[in-house]
């Protein structure tokens, strides 16, 4: 790793005690990651740098094309004081199959793994310690060519960006009201909604708003085709808890990756956990009345959203067209609130790592 010195833009990144206004990803700690690629040279060597604005050529085939991918990932601040990365090696192959659908040069895992534990080990003084703080980390790879012709781009810039971060929410955990969108769909079948594409980000902007008139917090996305079948919720997975069949263990259901589904990590750690811990658990295509007529009858008991950002979140209504359902009341939420604490307990190295999830950052003088 080369590390360069530069001009650099004033960061105001937070102190580590800046405990319960740190928001999501305002503020930025004092490093970044670069790396190149050229058709010549491939992918070069990354190099630690200031924090800075990018120069960019303003025909960058990104800026106007979209031909971008990106990651998000967070390192937690141990028990022990050291810290760790969770599954990040998730994120290493998840961005080169977003690459590959973005046709843009895969990224071999050990550079991305060596950018990320470079930035971590250089700004580990910025990794929050409270619990529900922790360091986001932003990978992004942009094509940089300046061409405005319609094609892949010859030259691209991977970028590695850090935020200490608090909840994603405003609200923290509270719950949240959720509107279904009959207007707009998230993604259709081959289409980008299986990698982290930023355009699948930006074109529900407009149904999240369509949300927000609804008086709801979030929008919830059905399949492109039937107008049927549950996606996601906003830029989350979603779970829903439910009775158990003939006197079987509780249900843990989330929609299957039909191809139109972005495969989370906490989804993922999710499903590992909760199996762990013996519930019966389900990847299904979930259809919209499974939600409405499991909270009219009762057996639907628990509804959450699943993020690498804001963790988990419940659900506690629903609205589509003129009619609302409402979660039972009075349930706390008890199995999503303790798969959130069994997978913070992980995360923040409280509990044994069974599964080898936490990737430890060597730390400087440590
Ligand atoms: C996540 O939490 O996994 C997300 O994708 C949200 C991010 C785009 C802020």
């Amino acid at each position: 790793m080369t590390v360069m010195a530069s001009t650099a833009r004033q960061s105001g990144a937070t102190q580590p005690d800046d405990a319960g206004r740190l928001g999501f990803g305002t503020r930025f700690t004092d490093h970044m990651v670069t790396i190149r690629w050229t058709s010549a040279g491939g992918w070069q060597d990354p190099e630690l740098i200031d924090y800075q604005h990018l120069a960019l050529d303003p025909a960058a085939v990104g800026l106007h094309y979209g031909q971008i991918v990106f990651e998000g990932l967070k390192a937690y601040r141990q028990q022990d004081g050291g810290v760790a990365l969770f599954r990040p090696e998730h994120n290493a192959r998840r961005i080169n199959r977003s690459s590959q659908r973005l046709v843009i040069p895969e990224l071999p895992e050990r550079a991305f793994l060596a950018a990320l534990h470079a930035l971590v080990a250089a700004d580990h003084a910025q990794v929050p310690s409270a619990r529900g703080q922790s360091l986001y980390l932003r990978p992004f790879i942009i094509a940089v060519e300046p061409t405005l012709g319609v094609r892949p781009a010859q030259e691209y810039l991977f970028v590695l960006i850090a935020s200490p971060v608090g909840s994603f929410f405003s609200g923290g955990l509270s719950p949240v009201s959720v509107w279904v969108s009959d207007t707009f769909v998230r993604a259709a079948p081959g289409g980008t909604g299986a990698v982290k594409y930023p355009g699948n980000y930006a074109a529900g902007f407009l149904a999240q708003r369509e949300a927000a008139e609804q008086g709801c917090e979030q929008v919830v996305w059905l399949d492109a085709v039937e107008r049927r079948w549950i996606e996601e919720m906003g830029a989350m997975n979603l779970f829903f808890v439910a009775d158990g069949e003939d006197g079987g263990p509780t249900r843990l259901l989330t929609p299957r990756l039909t191809g139109t589904l972005l495969p989370g990590v906490v989804r993922d750690s999710l499903l590992t956990l909760a199996a762990d811990d013996g519930y019966d658990v389900r990847e299904e295509r979930l259809p919209i009345e499974f939600w409405q007529s499991g909270w009219e009858d009762g057996s639907l008991r628990e509804v959450f959203a699943s993020g690498t950002a804001a963790v988990v979140t419940p659900v506690e209504a629903m609205r589509r067209g003129e009619r609302e359902w409402k979660a039972p009341t009075g349930t706390g939420n008890p199995v999503t609130l303790a798969l959130r604490e069994r997978l913070l307990d992980i995360q923040y190295g409280v509990t044994e790592d069974v599964h080898g999830w936490r990737s430890p950052v060597v730390l400087p003088g440590v």
